[in-house]
């Protein structure tokens, strides 16, 4: 039968993806970012919308194509990223994947000229857009944040996941060739422990995700 667990288990759910950098401009021609490609982000917004769900993708700047059946809003900034996500509520479930920067530069209305000398910055700490949801009256039922680490993966993913009130923490470990490559290897830490899944193609580790969440949700 159709709208069967299998093909459509998130049918009339609405859930909401983050995707992408954030660029922070410190002036008109130049900007502080995240690496991030989208891919993965991406991805798992097409296997959400591939099993029903109706799926806002809130995306940084990406050179991706909009998965089918996705609804996508683009921002540049951080700041830009939390109002897009607070308009997009109420959502079921929410999947933080972008590499928000964590800081922004003053407002610079004019090109800084470099024989003005180096810049000194006073960078202003970004809104945590996953905290801000883990604290919301509007929280999603289910919320997954990632984080990609280079040391005590597992040990930060765990702190990260009790700091920002999140359901889930998929812990990628990026000290090798993770980054814009369509490889990854990633560790799903929830409540109950920790579940590592072998290296895998980052379109088969959203599907993989996206039936997690179904059978969650
Ligand atoms: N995140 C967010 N808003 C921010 C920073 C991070 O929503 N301003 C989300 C990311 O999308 C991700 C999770 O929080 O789902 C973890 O991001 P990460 O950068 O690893 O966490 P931070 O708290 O910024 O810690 P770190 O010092 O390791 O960068
Ligand atoms: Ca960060």
């Amino acid at each position: 039968a159709l709208g069967g667990k299998s093909s459509g288990g998130l049918t009339g759910r609405h859930m909401l993806v983050t995707a992408g950098p954030t660029h922070e401009p410190i002036d008109p021609v130049r900007y502080i970012a995240n690496r991030s490609s989208g891919r993965q982000g991406y991805a798992i917004a097409g296997a959400l919308a591939a099993l029903g769900a109706r799926v806002t993708l809130v995306s940084g700047p990406v050179a991706l194509p909009t998965p089918p059946g996705v609804d996508r809003v683009d921002v540049e900034t951080a700041r830009e990223m939390a109002n897009a996500v607070a308009a997009a509520l109420p959502a079921d479930g929410a999947v933080m994947v972008a590499a928000v920067a964590d800081w922004h530069a003053p407002e610079a209305g004019s090109k800084i000229k470099k024989g003005d000398g180096a810049p000194q910055l006073q960078l202003i700490e970004n809104p945590d857009i996953l905290k801000m949801l883990g604290n919301s009256p509007k929280r999603p039922r289910l919320l997954v944040g990632f984080a990609a680490e280079t040391d005590d993966v597992i040990a930060h993913a765990t702190e990260k996941r009790a700091r920002k009130n999140a359901d889930w923490i998929v812990a990628n470990d990026v000290s090798g060739d993770v980054m814009g490559g369509n490889a990854n290897t990633v560790h799903i830490v929830t409540e109950t422990g920790v579940e590592s899944w072998e290296r895998l193609d980052k379109r088969e580790v959203a599907r993989r995700l996206a039936d997690r969440i179904a059978d969650a949700l």
